[in-house]
C-alpha cells in the first residue's frame, strides 16, 4: 500500500545527507524504528512525527502535510503578518508594553489561537491572571491549560472513535461455539482498541445480553481495561447487515463510525498486530476523503463471490489507498457481469461509515426488501456522488464464518 508518511521521511532525511542513525540519534529513537517508519510497517505517534520534523528542520507548511500524511490533524492554522501589516493583532491589557507590538511571539501566538476560534475575551483574562499570579500560581494554571489543551488535541486525531461490531447475523447464529463467538468478538474488540477506538457497540441476537454481554462486560471491567466502554444494542432477527447498523443508530449518533465483523479475521504471516494495522491504515485513508465511505476489499476467487458482496473498482484516482467504485452489489448471481470483470473484488467485514448512512438504509428498509443490505445503501451513496469508496486490504483474509457453514455441511 501507499503509505505518503513513509516515502516523505525517506525523501526529507536523505534531501539533509541524512542516515537513519543520524535521524533516530537527533530524536533520540531507535534506528530500527526509524527503519520501520520508512517500510510502512510503524505508524509513529503524532509526538514523533513533530520531533522529526524539528530534526529535519521542515517549514510549518511542509510539517502540516506530513503530520496529515500520517493520519494526524495539521498544525494550528497559522494567521500570518502580510506585507501590508493588516493581520489580526491582539492587544493585552495585562502588557501594556506590548501594545502596537503586533509582532511579538506571544501576540502571534495569540492571534493563532483566536484563528481557530478560541474566545478574545478569554484569552486576555488568562493573560491577566498570569500576569498577576505567583510562580506557584502559574504551575496551577500552566497543568489547567495543558491538561485541557492534551483532551482537545486527543479528541482532534481520533476522528473515528464509535465501532460497531454485529453479532447476531448468520455466522453468529450457526454452529460457532459461544466460545468460539466471545473469542472472536475480543478479537474484534481488540482491533478497535487498538486504533484507538474506545466506544464499542455490540449487535447482538435477542438474549444474547445474558449469557454473552454481562461476562464479556465483566471480563473487560475485572481486566481494567477501562477505557472500553462496553455496549449493546438487541437486533430482533438476522435481516442483513443494514438491519444490523440500523439497530445501533442510537448508540452510534451523528459521527463517523468503524464497522467490524468479527467473523472476518484478516491474517498475515508477518506480525500478530496486522488487522489492527490495516484497519489503522484504512482510517488513515478514511481521513484522506472527507465525507466519504469506505469498504474493505480484497481478491476472492469467482467460483465464491456469489457469497459476498462485491465491488468493482473504477478507474478514477487512487487518493493515500483508497479506490474509486465502479459498482457496488450484494451476493451477485453466479451469472451476473460483475462476477466475470477482472476489477471485481470481494467485501470484506471492516467498513469505515458516515452518519448519513442511516438515513439511506431508513430509506431502502421503505422499500421493504426480505434483507436490509449496507451494500445496497452504499451503491446509493456511491451512484448519488461517489461517495463510496473501496480500501484493498494486505493480508490473507478468513472467513470463519464460512468455515464453519462448510465443516457443519460436511459433518452433515
Ligand atoms: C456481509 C456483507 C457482505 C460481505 C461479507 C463479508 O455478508 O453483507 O457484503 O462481503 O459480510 O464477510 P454476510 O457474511 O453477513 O452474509
Amino acid at each position: 500500500m501507499e503509505n505518503g508518511f513513509a516515502e516523505a521521511l525517506r525523501r526529507y532525511r536523505e534531501a539533509k545527507g541524512l542516515s537513519r542513525a543520524d535521524v533516530a540519534s537527533l530524536v533520540g529513537l531507535d534506528a530500527s524504528y526509524i527503519h520501520r517508519l520508512e517500510k510502512s510497517n510503524r505508524r509513529p505517534s503524532r509526538k514523533a512525527v513533530l520531533a522529526m520534523a524539528d530534526a529535519l528542520d521542515l517549514n510549518d507548511e511542509t510539517v502540516s502535510t506530513w503530520l496529515f500524511a500520517a493520519g494526524y490533524g495539521p498544525l494550528p492554522i497559522s494567521t500570518e503578518v502580510n506585507a501590508a501589516g493588516d493581520s489580526p493583532t491582539i492587544e493585552t491589557a495585562a502588557h501594556p508594553a506590548h501594545r502596537g507590538a503586533s509582532k511579538t511571539t506571544a501576540a502571534r501566538q495569540r492571534a493563532k489561537l483566536e484563528a481557530i476560534g478560541f474566545e478574545h475575551g478569554a484569552l486576555n483574562r488568562l493573560a491577566q491572571a498570569v500576569d498577576v499570579s505567583s510562580i506557584k500560581q502559574r504551575k496551577r494554571i500552566s497543568a489547567i491549560v495543558s491538561a485541557m489543551l492534551h483532551t482537545i488535541t486527543d479528541s482532534l486525531e481520533t476522528r473515528i472513535s464509535r465501532a460497531v461490531i454485529p453479532a447476531a447475523g448468520r455466522s453468529y447464529g450457526g454452529a460457532m461455539s459461544s466460545q468460539t463467538k466471545q473469542r472472536l468478538l475480543i478479537r474484534a474488540i481488540a482491533e478497535a482498541v487498538g486504533c484507538g477506538i474506545h466506544e464499542i457497540v455490540l449487535v447482538l441476537a435477542p438474549q444474547m445480553d445474558n449469557f454473552f454481554f454481562t461476562p464479556l462486560k465483566e471480563a473487560f471491567e475485572i481486566t481494567g481495561v477501562g477505557l472500553v466502554n462496553l455496549r449493546f444494542c438487541t437486533q430482533a432477527s438476522p435481516s442483513g447487515l443494514g438491519d444490523a447498523i440500523l439497530t445501533a443508530e442510537p448508540l452510534v449518533g451523528k459521527q463517523p463510525f468503524a464497522v467490524l465483523l468479527p467473523d472476518d479475521v484478516i491474517n498475515s504471516n508477518t506480525a500478530r498486530s496486522t488487522t489492527t494495522q490495516q484497519l489503522r491504515f484504512m482510517i488513515d485513508a478514511f481521513q484522506k476523503v472527507p465525507g466519504s465511505n469506505l469498504v474493505a476489499v480484497t481478491p476472492v476467487s469467482k467460483r465464491k463471490m456469489a457469497k459476498y458482496g462485491v465491488a468493482e473498482i473504477g478507474e478514477g484516482p487512487a487518493i493515500d489507498g483508497s479506490l474509486t467504485i465502479r459498482k457496488l452489489i450484494e451476493k451477485p448471481d453466479q451469472t451476473h457481469s460483475i462476477i466475470s470483470s477482472p476489477n471485481a473484488l470481494g467485501i470484506v467485514g471492516r467498513y469505515l461509515l458516515q452518519p448519513e448512512v442511516f438515513d439511506v438504509l431508513r430509506n431502502l428498509r421503505k422499500q421493504r426488501p426480505a434483507s436490509l443490505e449496507l451494500t445496497a445503501a452504499l451503491e446509493v451513496i456511491r451512484e448519488k456522488d461517489g461517495g463510496t469508496r473501496a480500501f484493498p486490504l494486505r493480508g490473507a483474509r478468513r472467513d470463519v464464518g464460512e468455515m464453519f457453514e462448510q465443516a457443519t455441511e460436511a459433518l452433515g
